[in-house]
């Protein structure tokens, strides 16, 4: 008897050392703000990230600190035109799909990134020889192919993303070369009828470094609101900086709602180092503005009406992977966890901003 319950005992002691050690390499993120904090839980709007399809694959940390902390995903990368559709008649899925099930599996929603885009088109669309009508074909073939494919498994779309330049013209881009100014409308009627129940949304960069290209963006959704085409959110990327005045978000996110349609922050980091300096180091003071930056535009967004917060989606999980140090060959430390996917300041701030 005393030898059984010895051995239990032992058996006890070994389990639960064994549990303690497993505990910690599927959790790595750290005991602060408390050790069983989960971002999405404490608030009252979805939070997503940008995700990287190779680093969900290859790196479990990356993958937990996703599960764990955020609601909300949108691919990067995975569901752009080159990515989704490389040839013609080929369409790949598999990182796209991967993405979904895992979204899936983890109850998450999934946001779709994007659709209409004058980067990240392959060879076939930017050589394509056709008149207007093959090429309102392409168009039309490409959203209601992709739509259709994930119809009931991704909630919203980018339809169409960056149609204005910074000074609040309509980019010349290759769609509206071949499709005329109003390829915009035509888009998200295409979308529409390729899925009814999914909400669409415009998307684009600036609104709160450039009052002209917030203006004409919101004359162009308002007006298309009025003639009845199916525009149900405008996403906001929001790259911006450390030392943004606090005025400009406010104006971006609050003319924003004042279309009372959704609003996305789609694409939130906070760049530290916008002045591109080779040889900046992390300062706590940096990383403490960082976190006011952070805090004033989730308690900005947060005080919009609630039926028009679809969420903040900051673009990527750690600074290990934001695409802003490649992007602007710089050191740079845009987002919530550092390259060890350790909370950061902001972390906290933005718990804090909406509570
Ligand atoms: C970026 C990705 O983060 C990079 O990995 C890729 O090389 C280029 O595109 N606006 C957008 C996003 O709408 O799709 C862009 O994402 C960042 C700017």
């Amino acid at each position: 008897m005393y030898l059984i319950m010895r051995v239990n005992i032992v058996f006890i002691f070994l389990a639960s050392l064994l549990s303690c050690g497993k505990k910690e390499s599927v959790n790595p993120i750290p005991a602060s703000p408390a050790a069983d904090t989960i971002l999405f839980t404490k608030m009252p709007f979805p939070v997503g990230a940008a995700i990287n399809v190779n680093l969900m694959q290859s790196n479990p940390t990356y993958n937990a600190v996703v599960k764990k902390e955020f609601n909300s995903i949108t691919a990067e990368n995975a569901m752009k035109f080159a990515a989704l559709h490389p040839t013609e008649n080929s369409f790949t899925w598999s990182n796209a799909d991967y993405l979904v099930s895992f979204a899936q599996i983890n109850n998450k929603r999934v946001h779709g990134h994007n659709l209409v885009w004058h980067q990240s088109l392959p060879a076939w669309v930017t050589g394509f020889i056709g008149d207007s009508s093959a090429w309102e074909n392409l168009l039309k073939t490409h959203i209601q192919t992709v739509v259709t494919h994930f119809k009931g498994k991704v909630a919203s779309w980018d339809v169409v993303n960056e149609a204005f330049e910074d000074d609040g013209t309509l980019r010349n881009s290759i769609w509206r070369q071949k499709l005329g100014n109003d390829y915009i409308a035509r888009c998200f009627q295409y979308a529409k009828q390729a899925d009814p129940d999914a909400l669409l949304f415009y998307n684009d960069y600036g609104n709160e470094y450039s009052a002209v290209k917030r203006t004409a963006i919101l004359s162009l959704l308002n007006s298309l609101v009025a003639r009845g085409i199916p525009v149900n959110g405008i996403g906001m990327q929001m790259h911006t900086r450390y030392n943004q005045t606090d005025a400009n978000i406010s104006a971006a996110i609050n003319s924003a709602a004042s279309s009372g349609l959704k609003v996305h922050i789609s694409e939130l980091d906070v760049a530290l180092n916008p002045d591109n300096n080779v040889s900046l180091t992390l300062t706590s003071s940096l990383l403490a503005q960082q976190a006011a930056k952070y805090l004033f535009i989730v308690k900005t967004y947060n005080a919009i009406p609630s039926a028009q917060k679809f969420g903040i989606t900051t673009w990527n999980v750690s600074d290990a992977d934001s695409w802003i140090p490649g992007q602007y060959n710089r050191p740079d430390w845009p987002l919530l966890f550092d390259g060890n996917y350790l909370r950061k300041p902001a972390y906290k701030a933005m718990i804090e901003g909406a509570n």
